[in-house]
C-alpha cells in the first residue's frame, strides 16, 4: 500500500468512527490538504492570530543565540515537524546562511504539497542548502528520525502544534522525541501562552470568516474524498476558550436538523439541530504546565524565549540525565 493509500485508509476509519460516537468529532489534522494549507496560510496572517508574528519576533530576535548553540565542526541536522510554508524557520535558516552554518534542514509535514512548495521556494533563495523534506504524520517520521545521529541536531516544531494534542498525546509525543534524541540534541518548541481570554477567543473566531472556512474544510474535504453529501454552509464554525483549563475548543454546529450519506463508506449520519461536531483543541499554557509536561517526558527546560508583547514563548528542551 502506498503512503497515501494508507492515510486514505486512515481517514476514512477516522470518519466511520468520529461521526459514530457521541458528542461526535473529527480531527483537526486532516483539515490539511492544498485548501486547507492555504487557509491556514490566510488564518497566520490575520491581525486577530497573534500567534504567527510573536513567534516570528521571538526568532528573529533570538536567531543568533540559536545558531551559536550549534557552533561545532560536525554541524548539525535543523529538523522541522509541522513545517508549513516555513515563513518563521527562514529567519533562522537565512542567519544560518549568512554565517555559513553547516546544516542539513529536514523539513516534516503532513501535506506533500507544503513540503513540495518549501522546497522549491528554499531552492529559489538558496540554491545551495542542503534541504530533505519529508512527508508524514508526527507520529510515524518520528519513528525513522532516529537515523539522524552522525551529529547534534535541533527538533523544532513551532506554532504551538503541540496544542493540537490532549495532555496525555503531548506527553506522548515529547517521549517519542526525547527517545530519539542524544544529550547533546536540542528541542525548540512553541507554546501559547495563556492570557486575556478574549485575545484568544478572539484569534480563534475571527470575524473575517476564514477560520470557519479552515474548520468547514474538513466537511469539503470528506464530501470529495468519501463521496458525502454534506451541505457544508449548514454548519457553522464555534470557538470555546475555557480560560482554567487553557483549552480553546472549536466545533462545527449543525444549524438545522439533516442527514449526510458519506457513500464511499458507506455512513449515514444524522445530526439534530445544534448538534457539534468537535473538530480541535488549542491549548494554551504557562510554565507550570510546560514544567510538568517535560518533567513527565523524561526532558528538562535549558531555557525559555519570550516575545516582547509576552504572547508566546518558545522553550529550548535538552534530554534529562
Ligand atoms: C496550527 C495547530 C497551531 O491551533 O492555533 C488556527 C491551527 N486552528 N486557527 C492553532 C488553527 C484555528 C493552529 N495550529
Amino acid at each position: 500500500m502506498t503512503k497515501k493509500e494508507s492515510f486514505q485508509q486512515e481517514f476514512e476509519q477516522h470518519v466511520k468512527e468520529g461521526l459514530s460516537k457521541f458528542p461526535k468529532f473529527l480531527s483537526s489534522k486532516y483539515i490539511y490538504d492544498d485548501r486547507g494549507d492555504k487557509l491556514f496560510q490566510q488564518i497566520m496572517a490575520l491581525p486577530e492570530y497573534y500567534l504567527t508574528t510573536a513567534e516570528f519576533n521571538i526568532i528573529n530576535q533570538y536567531k543568533s543565540d540559536l545558531r551559536s548553540l550549534f557552533e561545532n565542526d560536525k554541524g548539525f541536522d535543523l529538523i522541522e515537524l509541522g513545517a508549513g510554508d516555513g515563513k518563521k524557520t527562514k529567519v533562522f535558516l537565512e542567519e544560518l546562511d549568512h554565517h555559513k552554518s553547516n546544516f542539513t534542514y529536514i523539513p516534516i509535514d503532513i501535506s506533500q504539497h507544503a513540503i513540495d512548495e518549501l522546497s522549491s521556494s528554499i531552492k529559489k533563495v538558496w540554491p545551495k542548502m542542503d534541504v530533505q523534506g519529508e512527508q508524514g504524520t508526527y507520529f510515524k517520521v518520528l519513528k525513522q528520525l532516529a537515523k539522524y545521529n552522525k551529529r547534534p541536531k535541533m527538533i523544532m516544531v513551532l506554532g504551538s502544534n503541540i496544542g493540537n494534542l490532549a495532555h496525555a498525546e503531548a506527553i506522548d509525543f515529547l517521549k517519542q522525541i526525547q527517545k530519539i534524541m542524544s544529550s547533546e540534541d536540542r528541542l525548540f518548541m512553541g507554546f501559547d501562552q495563556k492570557k486575556d481570554p478574549l485575545t484568544i477567543q478572539t484569534a480563534y473566531a475571527d470575524t473575517t470568516g476564514v477560520t470557519q472556512e479552515f474548520n468547514r474544510n474538513l466537511l469539503h474535504r470528506v464530501n470529495r474524498e468519501m463521496n458525502a453529501d454534506f451541505d457544508v454552509s449548514t454548519f457553522e464554525h464555534w470557538e470555546a476558550y475555557d480560560p482554567e483549563s487553557g483549552t480553546a475548543k472549536s466545533y462545527l454546529l449543525a444549524t438545522k436538523k439533516c442527514e449526510v450519506n458519506i457513500k464511499k463508506l458507506p455512513l449515514k449520519v444524522s445530526f439534530n439541530k445544534w448538534e457539534t461536531i468537535h473538530t480541535e483543541i488549542s491549548q494554551k499554557y504557562d510554565d507550570h504546565m510546560v514544567e510538568w509536561l517535560a518533567k513527565e517526558s523524561g526532558l528538562q527546560i535549558s531555557q525559555i524565549f519570550e516575545d516582547q508583547k509576552k504572547l508566546f514563548k518558545d522553550y529550548l528542551f535538552k534530554k534529562k540525565i
